[in-house]
């Protein structure tokens, strides 16, 4: 009988995992928040993941349980382990990615390169620590953010009163992150893959571009990247993966900063946006890891299969008609691209698709990404 992996979250990740689990002859169950979802080719259930009772009893029919994103509540992600379900990452891993709280003091505690941070409840503290570091600083919210929502740069303590209000009217009551504003050179991520067993495999680390806090573009591996950055990103990636016990993908995005050092800026333990460049670009696709990290069999050789990938997310996507309407002009004029939409109706800012090209020479790599991918916008 063929593996069964549960999905929880039938957006683009768990769409992406579909094409590898045909492959391997794995089937693939998706729990999707709402019919028309990215996945829905293999959405077998349409239900609440924030419902215990919905997601045990999908948790019944398959051999693991996992994600496409990290919103399932830690009280739901229990009653899984409790009864018995294989859960990939599990829930005391997985807090890492739900709250930026607790991963700060995490790899505080893993002895993890980190911006400098603090925990703070009112206004006065997070004066406090503008004061501190120079006058700036970057707060988050803990819980709930993607895509840069959720992340404020402010120089005043009023502009994010909101969130402030917003913490005192919330009945788990908490606080807000505040990083200082770090001066990075460039974004890198790396991602690393563990099955349950112990294995570890790393990608290589690749550099990303974000625009407006969403993911634009990345160069796999990163470019200019010497000996001792690779080492060490490679080295915190496995060491977080190993200290909190991930299970399935982990990416672990970072700063470098002018002075060659290495800063954690945040988890994700999934399949990741810095990570499409391995469906046409690697010898195992992230997706394909994924289901073998989670269902704890051996993991595939992570190695590049050309010199240099480049992926371009298609953002927004065409201002009137669908994606498919510009299929035709796209592949006549860029024959090596290929194209990944995800079925998500057009909208500004949304991630409808990427393009990834893969070849001996960046300059060509990136201009052929970046122009194909651009047949989409507009
Ligand atoms: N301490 C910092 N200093 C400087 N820039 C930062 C800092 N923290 C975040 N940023 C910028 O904001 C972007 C989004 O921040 P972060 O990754 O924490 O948010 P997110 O909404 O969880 O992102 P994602 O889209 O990855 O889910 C980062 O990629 C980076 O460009
Ligand atoms: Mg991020």
């Amino acid at each position: 009988m063929a593996l069964r992996v549960g999905v929880v979250g039938g957006g683009q990740l768990a769409r992406m995992m579909i094409a590898p689990a045909v492959e391997l002859g794995v089937e693939l169950r998706v729990l999707a928040e709402e019919p028309g979802m990215a996945a829905a080719l293999a959405a077998s259930e349409v239900g609440d993941y924030r419902d215990a009772e919905t997601v045990l009893a999908f948790a019944r029919d398959v051999d693991v349980v996992t994600f496409d994103h990290e919103h399932v509540p830690q009280e739901v992600l229990r009653v899984l382990v409790d009864a018995g379900v294989a859960v990939h990452p599990g829930p005391e891993a997985l807090r890492y990615a739900q709250d930026k709280l607790l991963m700060r003091a995490r790899l505080a505690e893993l002895g993890m390169p980190q911006p400098e941070w603090a925990a703070v409840a009112e206004a006065s503290e997070l004066q406090d620590f503008l004061d501190a570091h120079g006058g700036r600083a970057v707060v988050k919210t803990p819980r709930g953010g993607y895509d840069g929502k959720g992340v404020r740069v402010v120089s005043t303590a009023a502009e994010v009163e909101d969130w402030f209000t917003a913490l005192a009217e919330d009945a788990r009551g908490g606080e807000l992150l505040v990083e200082e504003l770090v001066d990075f050179t460039r974004e890198l991520a790396q991602q690393v893959a563990r099955r349950p067993s112990g294995e570890l495999r790393s990608y290589p680390v690749v550099e990303t571009v974000q625009r407006d806090g969403v993911c634009a573009e990345v160069i796999a591996p990163a470019p200019h990247a010497s000996d001792r950055l690779v080492d060490v990103a490679r080295g915190i990636g496995e060491s977080i993966a190993t200290g909190i016990g991930v299970t399935g993908m982990l990416a672990v995005e970072l700063f470098e900063t002018a002075d060659e050092r290495v800063l954690v800026n945040e988890l994700a333990m999934r399949p990741h946006n810095s990570g499409h460049w391995s469906q046409d670009g690697a010898v195992t696709s992230q997706f394909e890891q994924h289901l073998r990290a989670v269902l704890d069999l051996p993991l595939g050789d992570p190695e590049p299969r050309q010199p240099w990938s480049v992926m371009v997310n298609i953002l927004g996507g065409p201002s009137s008609g669908g994606l498919d309407d510009r299929f035709a002009g796209a592949m006549a004029a860029h024959p090596a691209a290929k194209i990944h939409t995800y079925g998500k109706a057009p909208r500004p800012g949304r991630k409808v698709g990427h393009v990834t090209v893969a070849g001996p020479d960046l300059d060509e790599v990136a201009y052929e990404a970046r122009a194909a991918a651009a047949h989409f916008d507009g």
